[in-house]
């Protein structure tokens, strides 16, 4: 079995090329599951907390998933315990776990997104911030992550308050991805992930009504990993900056997809609801792929890979 070779994220050292997909992996509750033997064998490279807001939030009405064919729509709402709640009682416990820790901020205007951004970076367990541009800025009823001027804007009014890498996490519910992404990069992005969910929905089949408590969800699992892949191609060809990426990634084969496609990292999301594990099978199989495609092609090969 091959070694994981480490990687550099924005600066900061990583033991693989691994992450978990923001939302999908609470580490806090397996650690109730499984104990200190979750920090002897943590799955993932870097651990990215699921998205908080400035205020808390009870997420949307029930039901909130719905199984596709290979994948899965959720609407969940983002329920969690806002700022100050994620600050006290989540973020010493997530501090503990064995890899850099990265925490996803959403905010409904650029002011709760400037609060979150401060107030997350003076914490010395953050290695680096995720913004989850996928919500409506309320000032202008526009998606942050689907407009490139909104994404510019903000990211631009955010990149003085933190010295922290900024990842910014775009949706792929947007005209053009790469625009957006080019344009976070133009503003001092210095990384980002892809995808988000894509949007979509199901009826119940005896009522014939939405079945999703919020009528519209997201879209994850393999059914969108080749939106996912073209998506990510896209995006690396226009950028410098790293990118990591992801959407219904399961096996390394997958994640060596994504890797060819451009991406320095990967996440893995949905998978780990079927297998907790999932995310070190993966970077041990992606690690195995990585030198074995890069002793076929020579030193040429492992960069063209992002090695
Ligand atoms: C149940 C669930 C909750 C999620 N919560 C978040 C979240 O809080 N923040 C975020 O940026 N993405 C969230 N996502 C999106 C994932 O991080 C990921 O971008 C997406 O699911 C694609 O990867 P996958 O197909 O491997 O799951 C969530 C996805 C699922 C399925």
């Amino acid at each position: 079995m091959s070694e994981r070779r480490g990687i550099e994220l924005c600066g900061v050292p990583l033991r693989g090329r691994v992450l978990n997909g923001s939302g999908t992996f609470d580490a806090i509750a397996a650690h109730r599951v499984f104990g200190d033997e979750l920090y002897e064998r943590f799955p993932f490279d870097a651990f990215v907390s699921k998205t908080i807001t400035l205020a808390p939030r009870q997420g949307n009405p029930p039901p909130r998933l719905w199984e596709t064919p290979a994948g899965l729509i959720n609407s969940i709402g983002l329920p969690n315990r806002g700022l100050q709640g994620f600050l006290a009682s989540d973020l010493p416990r997530l501090a503990e776990l064995p890899v850099p820790l990265v925490v996803s901020v959403m905010g409904f205007s650029l002011d709760e997104l400037e609060r979150l951004v401060r107030a997350v970076s003076e914490r010395d367990e953050v290695a680096m911030l995720e913004l989850n541009f996928s919500c409506p800025n309320v000032e202008t009823g526009l998606i942050m992550g689907a407009d490139a001027g909104e994404t510019a804007r903000a990211v631009e009014r955010l990149r003085p308050l933190t010295e922290k890498p900024l990842i910014v996490k775009l949706t792929p519910n947007a005209t053009d991805p790469a625009a957006v992404g080019a344009a976070a990069e133009g503003a001092g992005a210095d990384a980002l992930s892809l995808i988000n969910t894509l949007k979509g929905m199901a009826f119940d089949p005896r009522s014939g009504r939405p079945w999703l408590g919020a009528v519209t969800g997201g879209v994850s699992g393999p059914a969108v990993r080749a939106v996912a892949l073209q998506q990510v191609h896209a995006v690396a060809a226009r950028v410098a900056i790293p990118v990591i990426g992801m959407g219904g990634i399961q096996s390394g084969r997958d994640a060596a997809d994504f890797v060819a496609a451009g991406a320095t990292a990967v996440a893995v999301g949905t998978e780990s609801f079927r297998d907790p594990e999932a995310g070190a099978r993966v970077g041990r199989e992606l690690a195995a792929l990585l030198e074995e495609r890069g002793a076929e092609s020579g030193a040429g090969g492992a960069a063209r890979l992002g090695a």
